[in-house]
């Protein structure tokens, strides 16, 4: 697959309303594995159509990505693009829920892109799958700028959401087993939070 072509999967997704990254989150996150030749075995949090499992496929050809979609038609979506894109042999999905996933695996990436209220209990999930030098990457930590700006919203479930995505940020930014870098005018707020201890 070119990147014209995974290009143009990634206008579908977004026209069909499914959420795939924005585009400049997406390019950020895939610069950081450019930068970072030693990053070789992936683990997404989040399939949706494959769409950033993909494209950090295609940084580079050493590297793998495990990826967990908890839903089964998204899933089948995303095994055939995967498939179609000739990159079933370096990406696999798993359907499953990501807090039933068990593995021994030791991951060089972390990224954390399912459900945004669990983005505590995710990492601490798989806090057993890193190293030091592991880099757990969190999208979202904006949510469209409501994080910041609650009353930009009157949807009681998503003035509960961005709450616990704020109080994560905020937990995370001075926790002292990563270091954190975090740009809040990337995409929709992404960091990059390096396991140090
Ligand atoms: C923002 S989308 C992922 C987008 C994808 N990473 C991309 O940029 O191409 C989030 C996905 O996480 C899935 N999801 C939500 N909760 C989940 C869970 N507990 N375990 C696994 N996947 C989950 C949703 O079904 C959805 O497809």
């Amino acid at each position: 697959m070119t990147e014209e072509e995974l290009e143009k999967l990634g206008e579908e997704a977004r026209q069909n309303h499914v959420p795939v990254m924005m585009e400049d989150g997406l390019s950020s996150l895939l610069d950081y594995i450019r930068r970072h030749e030693k990053i070789r075995k992936i683990l997404e949090l989040g399939t949706a159509v494959g769409y950033s499992a993909m494209n950090m496929a295609m940084v580079r050809p050493d590297i793998t990505v495990d990826t967990l979609e908890i839903d089964p038609q998204m899933a089948a979506q995303a095994e055939a693009n995967i498939t179609a894109a000739g990159l079933a042999d370096r990406i696999r999905v798993h359907l499953t829920d990501a807090m039933d996933y068990q593995t021994d695996e030791i991951y060089d990436l972390i990224f954390v892109d399912a459900a945004k209220s669990q983005y505590r209990r995710y990492l601490e999930h798989f806090f057993a799958n890193s190293r030091k030098g592991t880099v757990f990457v969190f999208d979202n930590l904006c949510f469209h700028g409501i994080v910041d700006h609650p009353e930009l919203t009157h949807n009681r479930s998503t003035r509960q959401m961005t709450a616990k995505i704020r109080s994560f940020r905020n937990w995370l930014m001075v926790e002292p087993r990563f270091a954190v870098e975090y740009h809040a005018e990337i995409g929709d707020g992404i960091a990059f939070a390096r396991r140090v201890r």
